[in-house]
């Protein structure tokens, strides 16, 4: 069956479609429904199904006698080690880690933050959560204290399980005492700690509260999978939003199961002992689906990799990876793309390897730019796929679906939407728009399984971000538009959401720092085209009358309070003083001409801006620290 027929298929039977695929699942007790609509518009997937992620991610491999084969490779080019975790081992590691937690009171329903780096212990602490039906909670390593403090209030959660380090190139990023912050800072107090201690950097324990990751499994049962009904939360993943409250998605267990199993052969044409490689972060919806789940729920073998594109230590990192490891399909971001070109614009590193293993290149997170896909193209002569999908979605919306049919490609579109996913371009009053005319991308509810059935505790909030303002449509945040053949361009948010290598950041969440600063007054960040990162946060300062200050101590100021408070992650690096930003009329601050400006752009003169004059003072505070940059 092609990609038409099986989406037209599931457009005339979605019922059907979705209890065909739950069959590849193992329940403790199978659905009797896909959907579940009586809450609509919020709507469940296979809500009266027991199942366990963890059992369908490890047991039934050994279990069918593929104990034996390689479940997690760590390959860390930071610390100059490589290891390999068969299915039977994890398993044996898995089961110990959740009988660690419910020996210290961790339960179906609890919520356990989990603070790593890239080690296969981040696996196994998700999975010895979904083991014993407990919700986590995979907080970003680039985060700071703050950030962590605000998701430990908002999820509440019984236990944190941190490794005392990270490792980032030239520099040990010691997590404990983020921890240690973030605990102090927060109103909600967890139970304990669960510590992996690395060689590195060891971190003291607090006795009572802190327990060693091994110590604590020394002496416990090793614990069965506990079934869980198929709407409860598998985990809660804390996304960017408009506002500085980051939004806590919540992932249902059963529709993540069944959509993330058919991903792995439809999307990314692999299945049961094919190696699969995505290199993000487990701290990313990429690393919860395509890192952790999804390769191990399909029986594949997936590769944890603690390094860098470039300098972890040459742009050869990737392929040597690929070809050492017999990578089938590797997934990244462009970002990391773009960073290796730069310094191997000839291919040199990718001709020294053999990667006639590697059947495809998936690429997500940002907008794939055409030089970097053609790039990829013709120094590795495979397919370079780009594909769209959200932290909300938790898998594709829209992708060249490998597995079933192999489109035509079409540079700078991610494709087609995948089944289940009735996307439609709207215009500002919800009416459907013609084919090549720019509107907001939305999608006809239901979601289908797998993506988010609401945000942790704000079901308000939930409706109010994505289903109020086109009822009967899922709001995606993204702008763009569809062409004659149905193929999809995502053009740019809707929102205040910034995207900086790969990472989506929110410019509100910045500024809100930078209002805290006692200086200022007034303040705006905006995201401006980066040739490396995609975008790149920029902030513009108002200081307080009477504020004598040095404006570079201001600046400085400004830039430690937001990696202090948000974290290096936000990369926020820029900024400049002005007396005033350009608003309109009713007070609006008008960023997006402050970003064409900025971009070296052609823009309109906004019709309803109070005072033209101050575009001329951006211009000039631009130009002061370096843009437009050409
Ligand atoms: N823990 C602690 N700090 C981290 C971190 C982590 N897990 N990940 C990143 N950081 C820090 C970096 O060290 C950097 O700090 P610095 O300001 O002191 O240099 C900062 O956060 C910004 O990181 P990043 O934007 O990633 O830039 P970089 O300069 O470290 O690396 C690239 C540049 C291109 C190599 C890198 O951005 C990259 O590999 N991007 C790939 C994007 C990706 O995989 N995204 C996932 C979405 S699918
Ligand atoms: P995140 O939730 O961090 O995965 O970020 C999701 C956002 O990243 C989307 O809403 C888009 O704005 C952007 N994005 C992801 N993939 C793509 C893509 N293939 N092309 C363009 N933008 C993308």
């Amino acid at each position: 069956m092609g990609y038409r027929s099986t989406y037209d298929g599931w457009k005339a039977d979605p019922e059907g479609f979705w209890m065909g695929l739950a069959d590849a699942i193992d329940w403790k007790r199978k659905p009797t429904q896909a959907l579940f609509a009586d809450k609509a518009p919020i709507y469940e997937w296979f809500s009266d199904g027991l199942v366990n992620t963890c059992w369908n991610a490890v047991d039934r491999h050994v279990a069918a006698g593929r104990g034996a084969q390689t479940a997690i490779i760590h390959d860390s080019p930071i610390t100059g080690t490589k290891h390999k975790i068969t299915y039977a081992e994890l398993l044996d590691r898995v089961a110990r880690l959740a009988g660690a937690l419910r020996a210290r009171g961790v339960g179906k329903g609890d919520r356990v933050i989990i603070y790593m780096p890239m080690v296969p212990e981040a696996l196994e602490a998700m999975l010895a959560c979904a083991r014993i039906g407990a919700i986590h909670s995979v907080v970003f390593g680039g985060f700071a204290a703050n950030e962590l403090a605000v998701r430990i209030d908002d999820a509440q959660p019984k236990a944190i399980i941190a490794a005392s380090c990270g490792l980032e190139p030239g520099r040990i990023v010691n997590y404990k005492p983020l921890v240690d912050a973030a605990i102090e800072q927060a109103r909600h107090k967890v139970d304990f700690t669960l510590i992996l201690q690395r060689e590195h950097a060891p971190s003291k324990l607090i006795a009572g509260r802190d327990f060693d990751w091994h110590e604590a499994q020394a002496d416990v049962e090793p614990v069965d999978c506990v079934a869980v009904e198929g709407n409860h939360p598998a985990y809660i993943l804390y996304t960017s939003g408009t506002t500085g409250a980051p939004k806590g998605v919540v992932r249902a267990t059963a529709g993540h199961l069944v959509a993330l199993n058919w991903s792995m052969k439809a999307v990314y044409n692999v299945e049961a002992g094919d190696v699969f490689w995505a290199a993000s972060d487990v701290g990313w919806v990429v690393g919860h689906s395509y890192i952790c789940y999804a390769p191990l729920i399909a029986g594949c073998t997936t590769i944890v990799f603690e390094g860098k594109p470039v300098g972890t230590p040459d742009a050869g990192t990737f392929w040597r990876v690929i070809a050492e490891h017999g990578v089938k399909s590797f997934f990244t971001a462009p970002t990391a793309l773009r960073a290796i070109k730069r310094e191997d614009r000839e291919g040199a590193f990718i001709k020294a390897q053999d990667l006639s293993g590697l059947k495809a290149l998936f690429l997500a997170g940002e907008r794939a730019d055409p030089d970097t896909i053609e790039w990829a193209k013709a120094h590795l002569g495979i397919p370079v796929i780009d594909h769209w999908w959200q932290t909300e979605t938790g898998w594709a919306i829209a992708a060249n679906p490998l597995g079933i049919e192999e489109l035509p490609v079409k540079i700078g579109s991610p494709s087609v939407p995948m089944p289940g996913y009735d996307v439609r371009v709207l215009d500002e009053g919800g009416h459907p728009v013609k084919a090549g005319t720019l509107g907001a991308i939305a999608v006809k509810l239901p979601l289908p399984p797998g993506t988010l059935p609401t945000l942790w505790n704000a079901e308000d909030r939930f409706r109010k971000s994505y289903l109020n303002h086109f009822p009967g449509y899922y709001e995606t945040g993204d702008a763009g538009y569809v062409d004659e053949d149905g193929y999809l361009y995502i053009m740019a948010r809707t929102d205040d959401v910034i995207n900086v290598a790969g990472h989506r950041l929110s410019t509100g969440a910045m500024e809100e720092v930078l209002a805290s600063h006692p200086d200022v007054a007034e303040c705006a960040v905006i995201g401006v085209a980066d040739q490396l990162k995609g975008q790149m946060p920029v902030g513009f300062l108002c200081l307080n009358k009477g504020a004598a200050r040095d404006h570079a101590d201001v600046v400085a100021e400004c830039v430690k309070l937001v990696r202090d408070r948000i974290g290096p992650v936000a990369a926020f690096k820029l900024a400049c003083v002005v007396d005033r930003l350009p608003k309109t009329r009713s007070g609006k601050i008008l960023r997006a001409t402050m970003v064409k400006i900025a971009d070296g752009e052609d823009y309109k003169m906004p019709a309803t801006i109070d005072d033209p004059a101050i575009l001329d003072e951006i211009r000039v505070a631009l130009a002061g620290i370096g843009y437009p940059t050409s």
